[in-house]
């Protein structure tokens, strides 16, 4: 790259156009924190819905992997927060859960999801994390079934089916997924959903990225002080797991290895 470009680039403030512009920014890295849930004059989701979603990870995603009318699927929508982004960026979009919380968010069970096979160009879904927050009294709601239980696995595999189903081939979902620590157990659940959506599922991973978490009900002085009382860690960061749909294209260009040189 020429010096004078990359001078001009050094120059440019931290604050990009698109903050300015009551946008996030854009992340370029593995590590993503932002101090709001929402951002911009219209509030996205519920930010007293306990679960909401962070925005800037579906906007992140947005800009990544979709362009203007492609069709965004959240299967776990609730407060809807992937529809109201979606709708400001200009993407088409349709949002399931069990329990809606929002007037666009359609009741449905997302382990059968009511969309053709390879009809939907980006998903995103922020599953419950085991049975730590009452999302509803409905039997269906996956929200029920304790972390350490096998079947929370099962069933959420049930609905990572149904994503690999209906998104094209090649196109990318985002699972946001958080670890757990009850009574002294820690529970790596998101390297156990990675594991299932890679191992069974058949997805192909894209990344891994810490987001930082804000804003939860642990994050008191109260928490603080036990954390260290009693040794043991708050979680600080959420998973958010990056993965596509294999196009079954074979690599372009394969690896050609000169065996000489290592003779
Ligand atoms: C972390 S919250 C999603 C928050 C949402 N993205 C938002 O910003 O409001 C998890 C959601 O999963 C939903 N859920 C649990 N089991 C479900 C199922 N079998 N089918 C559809 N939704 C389910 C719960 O009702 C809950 O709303």
């Amino acid at each position: 790259m020429p010096k004078e470009i990359k001078d001009k680039i050094n120059q440019q403030p931290l604050i990009s156009q698109e903050q300015e512009n009551d946008k996030p920014p854009f992340e370029t890295t593995t590590l993503w924190d932002y101090p709001k849930q929402s951002y911009g004059k219209k509030p996205k989701g519920n930010n007293k819905f306990q679960g909401v979603t962070p925005a800037f990870i579906i906007w992140n995603m947005l800009q990544r992997y979709t362009k203007p009318g492609d069709l965004v699927v959240d299967p776990m929508a609730s407060s809807g927060t992937a529809i109201d982004v979606c709708e400001e960026e200009g993407r088409k979009v349709i949002g399931y859960d069990i329990n809606p919380q929002h007037p666009k968010v359609i009741k449905n069970d997302s382990r059968k999801i009511p969309l053709a096979d390879n009809s939907v160009d980006m998903v995103f879904i922020d599953s419950p994390y085991g049975d730590n927050v009452n999302y509803s009294d409905d039997p269906a709601d996956i929200g029920k079934i304790s972390a350490e239980d096998p079947r929370f696995y099962e069933e959420l595999e049930k609905v990572a089916k149904e994503i690999y189903r209906i998104l094209k081939p090649g196109k990318v979902m985002g699972w946001l997924i958080g670890d757990q620590w009850v009574k002294r157990k820690f529970t790596p659940v998101g390297f156990k959903i990675y594991q299932m959506l890679v191992d069974d599922v058949k997805f192909e991973p894209i990344d891994l990225i810490c987001v930082v978490r804000r804003n939860q009900s642990s994050n008191t002085r109260l928490w603080h002080y036990r954390a260290q009382k009693f040794n043991f860690f708050l979680r600080g960061f959420k998973y958010l797991i990056l993965v596509k749909k294999p196009d079954g294209k074979k690599m372009e260009r394969p690896l050609k290895v000169d065996w000489k040189k290592y003779k």
